[in-house]
């Protein structure tokens, strides 16, 4: 072959190459690294849309990449562990360049988790834990203290049962069967409740972190127990949601029914502040911001901590008060 048909074909070469990556790139396919515009591509798998916590969480997530210049794929769930599998093959198969998810439960990520990890994309944990063994099947975990808020939870019924004579009856509303934070959030109120034999829990079922559940479990719990003192709704929708069922069954919530939530969105601090709801531990769903700035630095090969702990507070009636008009979400 002479040299003008040679650099012929090795200019065609190239231009078909870079159509290519070109096409790779684009966010429709959601391909990552080599892209024209030379934009991170984060693929993240989101739990659903159960509840004011997660709407809030997803809104977070998609401001801040947009933000930080970063090109998200997002898929949502809709609270099926299958969905979730399947949205990360589909990040892995596109060659993201790293993917993050809230996992909907705590087991069974190993093998797609290791697919990644074989593909070297990096997986970042939001929001919600997994049980693998193997910590290095992901760079870092970003969110709350579950057991924590669960606690502080507990504590704030101790110190406001101590006037209270006889068994002060609790019924728990659980977040999704199998949730890091409906198991956790379990565990520390236990724990903390255990100080006093008088609080006692009669029923616990779960209301899958929807309004619609809390109060569908409450109306059952309502008719099974005639003495309820406290109610302890792992989110602010459950409680929500119970509210309707109590009142409809001739109670005043807050009042007759003590009830205690975690998350403290908008909706929940109202009815805090307005007497409905006695205690909130906080749940912070603003993760956006960190996730993008781990995602940057795990893509460059940086070190990151392997738990980063969101900061949270609690809430009483007043406090809520105070805090209600300057409430983000
Ligand atoms: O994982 C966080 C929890 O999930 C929030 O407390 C709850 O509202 C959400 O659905």
């Amino acid at each position: 072959m002479s040299l003008a048909p040679r650099r012929a074909v090795a200019a065609l070469a190239a231009v078909l190459l870079a159509g290519s990556v070109a096409a790779c790139g684009n966010s429709d396919t959601g391909a990552g690294g080599g892209g024209g515009d030379d934009k991170i591509v984060l693929g993240f798998s989101q739990v659903g849309a159960e509840s004011g916590w997660r709407t809030a969480n997803t809104n977070s997530i998609k401001e801040a990449a947009a933000e930080a210049g970063i090109d998200l794929k997002f898929d949502d769930a809709q609270q099926k562990q299958e969905n979730q599998i399947k949205a990360i093959r589909n990040y892995i198969q596109q060659k993201v360049d790293v993917i993050a998810f809230s996992p909907v439960v705590e087991s069974g990520w190993d093998t797609v988790l290791k697919e990644a990890k074989d593909a070297g994309i990096p997986v970042i944990l939001t929001d919600r834990a997994v049980d693998s063994a193997d910590k290095s099947l992901y760079k870092t975990f970003l969110g709350s203290d579950f057991v924590k808020e669960g606690r502080l939870s507990g504590e704030w019924l101790v110190e406001n049962s101590k006037d209270a004579t006889g068994d002060v009856n609790i019924v728990e509303l659980q977040g999704t069967t199998g949730s890091a934070p409906a198991n956790d959030r379990k565990k520390g109120f236990g724990e903390a409740i255990a100080a006093d034999p008088k609080l006692k829990v009669i029923a616990s079922q779960s209301g899958d972190f929807t309004r619609a559940g809390g109060k569908q479990v409450m109306e059952q719990f309502l008719k099974a127990h005639p003495k309820i003192d406290v109610l302890f709704a792992h989110n602010d929708d459950m409680g929500l949601g119970a509210l309707e069922a109590i009142t409809a069954a001739g109670k005043v919530p807050g009042k007759d029914i003590t009830i205690i939530t975690i998350d403290a969105v908008k909706d929940g601090m109202q009815a805090l502040a307005d007497g409905k709801f006695n205690f909130i531990a906080e749940c912070s769903p603003l993760l956006g911001p960190q996730l993008m700035d781990l995602a940057k630095k795990v893509h460059a090969g940086e070190e990151v901590p392997p738990r980063i702990e969101t900061e949270e507070t609690t809430f009483t009636q007043e406090q809520a008060k105070t805090a209600l008009p300057n409430r983000k979400y």
